[in-house]
This record gives structure tokens, sequence and C-alpha cells, in this order.
């Protein structure tokens, strides 16, 4: 029987450091573990996800995973389309700010996440992304792009406070995984590892939710 076409996983936001690298990386190795995958560096020059790539090539025998690199949003289509006819999964990590490259993955993406961390800066700044969102709903009617909470403190009043401001202000679905403040995801970004394989149990438990919460979304939505 044919394989069904890649799915592809966006990871979008318009403001830097909010995890988008992070959540990458972790879903791209998480969904090798069973499935062919590629992961696709968007966000150059800085490149965070080809350098976790380079140092995990370097340390650990050869997986399902594969690199690739797009400069701009030509070059991610045409990726895509060679990507797609060999991998399962597709997890585009993107730029900041770069409007026309975030709304060309929004577009191409089955489901879009958007990290964001419970503070009211990153509520703000993540209101100039809705903006993107509308305009790729012009080009693709069943858009889904949802929220996942980074550096969730979810005991602390403001963190709930400000989450409650988000549904509010934002008006996107949000995911029921959501990653605690460890540092478990800087230690095994550096080292070119998942959370998973750097052996955090909190942060593992935290990331296979997400991956598993991902994969029930693709196969509800069916896209
Ligand atoms: N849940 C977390 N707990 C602790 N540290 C985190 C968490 N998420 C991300 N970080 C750290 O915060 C920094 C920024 O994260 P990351 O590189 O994933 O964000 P980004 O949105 O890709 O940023 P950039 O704009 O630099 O590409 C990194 O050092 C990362 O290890
Ligand atoms: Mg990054």
């Amino acid at each position: 029987m044919k394989e069904p076409a890649a799915q592809i996983v966006g990871i979008i936001q318009v403001k830097g450091g909010v995890g988008r690298s992070t959540i990458a990386t972790n879903l791209a190795a998480v969904f090798s573990l069973k499935k062919p995958t590629a992961l696709i560096d968007c966000d150059l020059p800085q490149g965070t996800s080809a350098s976790w790539y380079a140092v995990r090539k370097s340390e650990l025998p050869p997986t399902n995973l594969t690199l690739a690199i797009a400069r701009d949003y030509r070059e991610l289509v045409s990726r895509a389309q060679e990507l797609s006819r060999e991998h399962r999964y597709l997890i585009i990590d993107a730029p900041p700010r770069i409007a026309e490259m975030t709304r060309a993955i929004i577009v191409m993406s089955s489901l879009s996440l958007v990290p964001l961390g419970a503070s009211a800066a990153e509520i703000w700044s993540t209101a100039d992304l809705l903006q993107t969102i509308s305009e790729a709903r012009l080009f693709r009617s069943d858009v889904d792009a949802r929220i996942v909470w980074n550096r969730y403190r979810g005991n602390t009043r403001e963190a709930l406070e400000v989450s409650e401001a988000a549904r509010k202000e934002l008006g996107l679905k949000e995911l029921s995984a959501r990653l605690g403040y460890r540092v478990a995801y800087s230690e095994a970004l550096a080292r070119g590892l998942s959370v998973d394989e750097w052996l955090d149990r909190a942060a593992h438990t935290e990331i296979l939710a997400l991956a598993a919460e991902v994969k029930g979304i693709l196969k509800e939505t069916g896209r």
C-alpha cells in the first residue's frame, strides 16, 4: 500500500527565544523513533536546529532523522516536496519575524505550533502573528495553529492570569501538553539530543505527551 504524503508540522513565532528550536528538535527526534522524519531549519543564518543536528551526527549513530535548510520560502517549498517522498513527518523550525516565510509555513503545515511563554511581552508580540495567520487563511481555509505553552509555571498566579488573557486576546486553540521551565531543555539542545535521550524524566514525559498530542491532532484532522 502507498504511504500517505508527509505530514508537516511548523513551529512558528514572531518573537525570538520562545522555544521554536527546542520544540522542533525534540519533536523531530521523537517522531524519528517511529518514522522517517526531516527537520527543516528555516532560521538562518542562526541555524539552531542545523547546529543541533551537526552535534547529533557527530555523537550518535545514524538515525531516521534528516536535516535540510531553506533560506527563503521558494527553497522551502521545493525542499518540502523532495523530502515528502521519503519522510513521514516534516518538522519546520521557522524564523522569527519574516512574515512571508512564516505565512508559507502556515499554509504548508497540517498543524502549526505557536510556542508561547506565560508573560505579557510574549503575548503582545504573538498578537502580530495573528495577522500572518489570517493572511495564510486566504490561501488555505483550514489553517490550524495552536499555542504550546513553554517555560510554563502552572502553579503561579501570574502564569494562570497571563494564559487566561492570552486565550481571550489571541483566540487560538492550545495544546494540553505544556513544557515546564527545565534546564534539561537547554542541556539536551547543546548536546544534539532530545530531552528523551538526555534522560530527564520530567522533560521526557512532557515531550512524549506533546508528541502524542500532535500525532493525535494530525490523525483526527486527517491532514
Ligand atoms: N522549557 C524550557 N526550559 C528551559 N529552557 C528553555 C525552555 N525552552 C527553551 N529553553 C532555552 O531557551 C533558549 C531559547 O530557546 P529556543 O532556542 O528553543 O528558542 P527559539 O524560539 O528557537 O529562539 P531563537 O529566536 O533564538 O531561534 C535556549 O537556550 C533553550 O535551551
Ligand atoms: Mg531557534
